[in-house]
């Protein structure tokens, strides 16, 4: 008794001495933290590991009712109760927050979505004062812009407030793979290349964590579908695990130590990701060297004690239920404290650099302003420009502009769940064009703002539950449209923008269907009779795509004179959208991902979202697939049959005829690639790779460079060609020219050999490809490796538990 109260003092006081002197030195901090453990109490520890419960600011009425984990069922007589009902008040509409024990210098940790910005309640009950958040460029905008350095300015910008707001994590950046065009969260995530994905989450991490707060990289891995997300088992090999699946991760943990990662919701290979140790000790810890903690997604897994022992630390949103279950786990030596301790430990290491456990002073007022301005230009950095036959930049004599398409009056900001941001505004396209001074036309807006009106009323919301819950926006169908409005306008406007909009979040999967994935017969109607007006008068036609995932273009895009795909690109969305159409800035975005003439083109399409699994003696309930497939847990497989060949390594492998390439975006100006250099013809720790790149139009613009390999392929098959390095020009003046390098390692060039878990660069010849895309390749060198290079031998680990068919070229 009398050792428990002398090692509580020494930690108080080693605390405080911490605190007044203003800095905590790694190693005081470490020997604190190993401290504050051994001076916590079983219940402490259980409390910490488990998070307080999602709490939604809701009359006390309904929130009894609510299951523990939302919030319910809180006995607020207890010492626990009291803290949490405390803490709960630290940042309403955050999604999780730990437990707290200021006597033992324990802070608690706000934990807030989310990979757009931050998400928190924007009012407060009682209260005038707003707490309104940036809404950034998604995920999606920001890879097409392959520009590291943009990227890490939007993430400073962001975490200023997340610090100036109060909360200690971000849940963001996401990136899994785009895997499928359908996958409902594809707007959070970044590319369908492993290499492009992890260079964006690193450069988002390092920009975010720069204001002294944490992030979390989610959701690890291979989450690329909404259906039945939380038991779907996914039958992956070792190999397209490791180089598609887990890259991005591997190279954001290596390059910019996020303070946590999120495990995710599904199984991998038979097993839950938050209970695999293979997972989050050996690949995470072990191999990859990742020094924060690791917590659950959401109500992800469903064995505590498994995911204590795999090394997923916390579990959120938690309930007293689990506290409860960890504790009679220790209590009954099913699980070791020290493995507990260890959980404890690391959550107190990322702990002591909160702005929390700190004392840092929040202002609640993070320049609102200035990051509109970040958003607005960021965004237009992001956007692809797919076609253009003259109409684009606006030539000086537009003044009148004609806005179809219901997203032209209700612009998207951004995609729907917990990725959606409570922001103050969202500029239209309407008011971004009249902001610059072009002249619109009010009928058109009584038009369709009345259509929305009513069409809104009617509207089926059940299947965007999740987006409806949580406030997202869903648009409505586009009206029938009646030609002679197109004709009226098309005598009076000088152009045409027709506005397509798409949007989708958590809690399902689009289809391949009219209406989602492809344009419906409205849709293509109002782009058809439109141009069809307007070039009747000796005008153009531009479509404008406002969408958050891969939508069908193929049938439609040669019709209008131009086509932009502008994505959700944030809060200021409208005046982002008129800086680009009117050239105060020159297009420079490149596509992330491949458009697909048709879905089944891509080589998942077989196997998306996959099928329900019969379970050998118990009841079939493979039949019932009613209820909300977000929530349901129900057996679910799918096997990734396709294996290393996703995207462009599929397409441009088996010469499959795509829509827009991986890596296409055109550009106001044209640009001239000479001078390809590599350092050297023969291969020893590296090549450094130059080109020269030349503005040769009439118009300053950036251009993205492409670094892809063809590799030899012998013993270790390899697709056509894959991604190793880019780069982004600055502003080019026409005329002026830029030289870009990169160095390439063995790493870049390596596959993972099963058989001896290793990473292996095999010898031979390989080909250097520098191009504007995957397919617009403009110069080409080869080197030799002298001799198979063993890069890394990794740790066994996710083996399926079965064989099955995989794509072979
Ligand atoms: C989502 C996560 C999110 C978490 C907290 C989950 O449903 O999958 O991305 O961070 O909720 O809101």
């Amino acid at each position: 008794m009398i050792g428990n109260k002398l090692r509580l003092n020494s930690v108080l006081t080693l605390l405080l001495l911490l605190l007044v002197s203003g800095g905590l030195s790694a190693s005081v901090s470490q020997k604190s933290v190993k401290e504050i453990v051994k001076s916590m109490t079983l219940e402490q520890k259980a409390q910490l590991v488990i998070g307080t419960g999602m709490y939604f600011p809701l009359p006390d009425s309904i929130r009894e009712k609510m299951p523990p984990m939302f919030g319910g069922g809180l006995d607020t007589s207890t010492p626990y109760g009291k803290m949490v009902e405390k803490i709960r008040g630290y940042l309403p509409g955050t999604a999780g927050v730990t437990a707290e024990y200021p006597g033992l210098g324990v802070t608690s940790q706000t934990l807030a979505d989310g990979p757009a910005g931050l998400r928190i309640s924007p009012t407060r009950p009682g209260e005038t004062d707003t707490y309104y958040c940036t809404a950034f460029p998604i995920a999606t905008v920001m890879a097409s812009s392959w520009d590291t350095e943009l990227v890490e300015s939007v993430g400073k910008a962001m975490g200023i407030e997340v610090l100036e707001y109060g909360a200690d994590v971000l849940l963001a950046p996401a990136l899994n793979i785009q895997r499928d065009p359908l996958c409902g969260r594809n707007f959070e995530y970044y590319s369908e290349d492993p290499l492009l994905s992890g260079k964006m989450a690193a450069a988002m991490v390092n920009g975010i964590q720069s204001n002294g707060v944490g992030t979390s990289i989610k959701h690890f891995v291979v989450n690329n579908q909404e259906t039945n997300r939380m038991s779907v088992d996914v039958i992956v090999s070792e190999r397209a695990l490791r180089e598609i699946y887990l890259k991005g991760f591997k190279i954001a943990v290596q390059e910019s130590q996020p303070w946590t990662v999120m495990s995710s919701y599904n199984k991998v290979n038979g097993v839950y990701t938050s209970e695999s140790h293979d997972l989050l000790t050996k690949i995470l810890r072990n191999d990859w060297g990742f020094e924060g903690y690791v917590m659950t997604d959401w109500g992800g897994g469903s064995d505590v004690v498994a995911q204590m022992v795999a090394g997923n630390d916390m579990i959120q949103p938690g309930s007293p239920e689990t506290i409860k279950t960890l504790i009679e786990a220790v209590e009954s030596g099913k699980l070791d404290e020290s493995v507990l301790d260890t959980n404890v430990e690391r959550i107190l290491n990322i702990m002591v650099k909160t702005p929390r456990f700190k004392g840092t002073k929040i202002s609640n007022s993070p320049d609102l302003k200035a990051h509109a301005q970040v958003t607005r230009q960021a965004a237009t950095d992001g956007m692809v420009l797919l076609e253009n036959n003259g109409a684009l930049p606006f030539s000086k004599s537009i003044k009148n502009v004609a806005a179809f398409g219901n997203a032209s009056y209700d612009f998207i900001s951004g995609g729907t769940g917990s990725g959606d941001v409570n922001e103050a505004y969202t500029v239209s396209l309407l008011e971004g064009l009249q902001n610059a001074g072009y002249k619109t036309y009010g009928e058109l807006k009584t038009t369709y703002e009345t259509y929305m009106e009513e069409a809104s009323k009617v509207q089926d919301k059940s299947k965007n539950f999740i987006a409806a819950l949580m406030g997202g926006k869903i648009p409505v169908e586009e009206m029938a449209f009646d030609a002679s409005i197109a004709e009226e306008m098309a005598a009076k406007a000088d152009i045409a923008l027709i506005t397509i909009g798409r949007n989708a979040g958590e809690g399902g999967d689009r289809e391949a269907v009219e209406g989602d994935f492809y344009l419906n017969k409205n849709e293509k109607d109002l782009i058809k009779k439109v141009t069809e007006a307007f070039h009747a008068k000796g005008k153009k036609a531009v479509v404008i795509l406002n969408v958050g995932g891969v939508v069908e273009t193929a049938s439609w895009s040669n019709i209008p004179d131009a086509v932009l795909c502008a994505w959700q690109p944030g809060q200021e969305g409208g005046n982002s959208v008129v800086d680009v159409l009117s050239g105060k800035v020159n297009p420079s975005g490149k596509l992330a991902q491949t458009f697909p003439v048709k879905y089944e083109d891509g080589s998942s399409s077989d196997n998306f979202p996959g099928e329900a699994i019969k379970v050998e003696g118990a009841e079939d309930n493979t039949a019932d697939q009613s209820g909300f497939s977000m929530m349901r847990r129900v057996p679910w497989e799918v096997v990734y049959e396709e294996d290393i060949y996703v995207g462009y390594r599929y397409f441009n492998t088996f010469d499959v005829p795509v829509a827009y390439e991986f890596g296409y975006g055109k550009s106001y100006s044209t640009f001239e690639y000479s001078n390809l250099k590599l350092s050297d013809k023969n291969f020893d720790e590296k090549i450094t790779v130059s080109i020269d790149v030349k503005n040769t139009g009439d118009v300053a613009g950036k251009e993205v460079v492409q670094v892809y390999a063809s590799a030899p392929g012998k013993s270790l098959e390899k697709p056509e060609e894959e991604l190793v390095a880019f780069g982004k020009t600055a502003l080019l003046e026409p005329g002026k020219s830029a030289t870009l390098s990169f160095d390439i390692d063995a790493a870049l060039l390596a596959s993972f050999d099963e058989a001896s878990t290793s990473w292996i660069t095999e010898a031979g010849d390989y080909i250097i490809k520098v191009g504007a895309s995957s397919k617009d390749i403009k110069a080409k060198a080869t080197f030799s490796v002298a001799k198979d290079i063993t890069v890394q031998k990794v740790s066994k680990a996710m083996v399926p538990e079965r064989d099955f068919e995989k794509m072979h070229r």
